[in-house]
């Protein structure tokens, strides 16, 4: 794998579509699940320019920050709070489009406002989200919904 994402397309389904394979390929021969999350966060900074991007690990009751690019953000998220609590409760993905309208969001950052969660599911259970924020309004479709699904699901039989 060269060292270099190789980004070509103009939409962002299209860079999805090339950046996808990239991932599988950067990840496939490295054992180390923190090394491979902290280059699928920067992959998707570097090629999405967004606001935030980063992982958050499930460790007993609580999701506990793990590989991320972007501004400091919150250490300890409790089950159920914020967007991403949420989405570890339901095991389901959420597209806020204004996280200012969504109950209890957790401003790690006043500049964020939208924001994807996706839960990683291995063997029945929510062991990571990935999250991804925008520092635009209505930043996230069902575009980023399929991808980045696709995304995670690259990675999730190594939680
Ligand atoms: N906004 C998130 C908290 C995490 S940070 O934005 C990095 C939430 O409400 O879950």
């Amino acid at each position: 794998m060269a060292d270099e994402l190789i980004l070509s397309g103009e939409s962002r389904e299209e860079k999805y579509q090339t950046l996808i394979p990239q991932i599988k390929a950067l990840i496939a021969d490295e054992p180390d699940l923190v090394a491979n999350c902290a280059n699928i966060a920067a992959a998707l900074r570097q090629t999405f320019n967004f606001f935030w991007v980063g992982f958050y690990f499930v460790k007993g009751d609580e999701l506990v920050l793990g590989p991320f690019q972007g501004e400091i953000a919150c250490t300890r998220i409790a089950k159920g709070r914020g967007v991403c609590g949420t989405a570890w409760q339901n095991a389901e993905t959420l597209v806020v489009s204004n996280v200012n309208d969504f109950p209890g969001h957790i401003a790690c950052s006043a500049a964020s406002l939208s924001e994807i969660v996706v839960p990683i599911i291995n063997k029945g259970q929510v062991r990571s989200v990935l999250d991804v924020d925008s520092d635009k309004l209505d930043d996230f479709n069902a575009i980023d919904q399929k991808y980045l699904t696709d995304l995670v699901e690259i990675i999730a039989d190594r939680f």
